[in-house]
């Protein structure tokens, strides 16, 4: 600030900086203020790292008689390492191919309404996302979340999802976020000639994901011929097979009801999924209808 000041007065200079009382007057003040500041009584500290051998630390006496000077060498890189994961984790979260509205949010924005016991019950429900995030591992819990259409299944898988990342996040972690009708379509354009990858490579890569969200299975399913569903439906079983043998967790949200569900995707890929799994039902009236606000004219 004072450089700008100083440059600019310097070709245009005013009388009264120059003037040596005001000058004076300057380095008075100036004065004062580092006489007022707090002396800091610093000490030299020796340390011997593995890593920068031995060094020397001018640090206050308050940090020197707390002991346990360590490098400064080593924290200066621990700190640079964890503003770098911060960045990483927040750009992960920033990317996912998620609804937009669900990036970045989390449990602040997930609104509890009803009556008290439907209050409890998804008190419930939110305590254990949030201890499942927080503990998510190979060898945990698959989640089934089933209901109506706008209960918020979609919004639960997403918040999760974001948790995970916040509380586990590790430099090699993959999310994926796949509606099931995208899965399918993913996997055709594989076949695509102008297409570098193959379809098995594709369920290989996504089933690796160490969180993945399958959104909306059985979405997509109507209109075809069953032949053509079985086909669908014996790819989805692929990747949840794959992920079974990983020991991987399965996120699916589904507008069925679990039986439904069961039904669809078969014995071989719901045996797997029923190994170790949550299953909520999310069995409310909808977000959407108990919030929106219609006319009818
Ligand atoms: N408990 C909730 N708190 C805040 N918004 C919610 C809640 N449940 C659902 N919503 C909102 O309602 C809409 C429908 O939710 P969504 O997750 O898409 O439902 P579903 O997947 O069950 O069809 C979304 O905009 C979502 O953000
Ligand atoms: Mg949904
Ligand atoms: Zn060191």
């Amino acid at each position: 600030m004072n450089t700008a000041y100083e440059s600019a007065s310097l070709r245009n200079p005013k009388p009264e900086l120059l003037d040596p009382a005001h000058v004076a007057g300057r380095n008075n003040t100036l004065d004062s203020i580092i006489s007022s500041m707090p002396t800091f009584n610093n000490v030299s500290v020796d340390t011997d790292c593995t890593i920068h051998g031995q060094q020397s630390w001018l640090v206050t006496a308050a940090v020197a008689n707390a002991g346990n000077v360590q490098c400064q060498k080593c924290q200066w890189e621990r700190d640079a390492y964890q503003d770098k994961m911060r960045s990483m984790k927040a750009e992960l979260l920033a990317s996912l191919e998620m609804p937009s509205e669900h990036i970045n949010a989390d449990f602040s924005q997930w609104s509890v309404t009803g009556d008290n016991q439907l209050r409890e019950r998804i008190a419930i429900i939110v305590s254990f996302a949030k201890k499942y995030a927080a503990s998510y591992q190979k060898g945990c819990e698959n989640i089934l979340l089933t209901g109506n259409t706008g209960t918020g299944k979609t919004k639960l898988a997403c918040l999760i999802a974001n948790e995970i990342i916040r509380q586990r996040y590790h430099t090699r972690m993959t999310v994926a976020f796949k509606r099931s009708g995208q899965i399918q379509q993913e996997i055709k354009a594989t076949w695509d000639k102008s297409s570098n990858d193959s379809d098995a490579a594709y369920i290989e890569r996504l089933s690796r994901s160490t969180v993945l969200i399958i959104d909306e299975v059985g979405e997509a399913d109507t209109g075809y011929s069953d032949k053509a569903a079985d086909k669908d439906r014996e790819r989805l079983s692929a990747i949840i097979d794959r992920r079974y043998q990983l020991r991987l967790p399965t996120i699916i949200t589904t507008n069925m009801t679990a039986d439904e569900f069961y039904h669809h995707m078969g014995d071989r890929a719901s045996d797997r999924l029923r190994q170790n799994l949550v299953d909520i039902a999310c069995v409310w009236p909808s977000y959407r209808m108990l919030t929106g606000n219609v006319r009818s004219l």
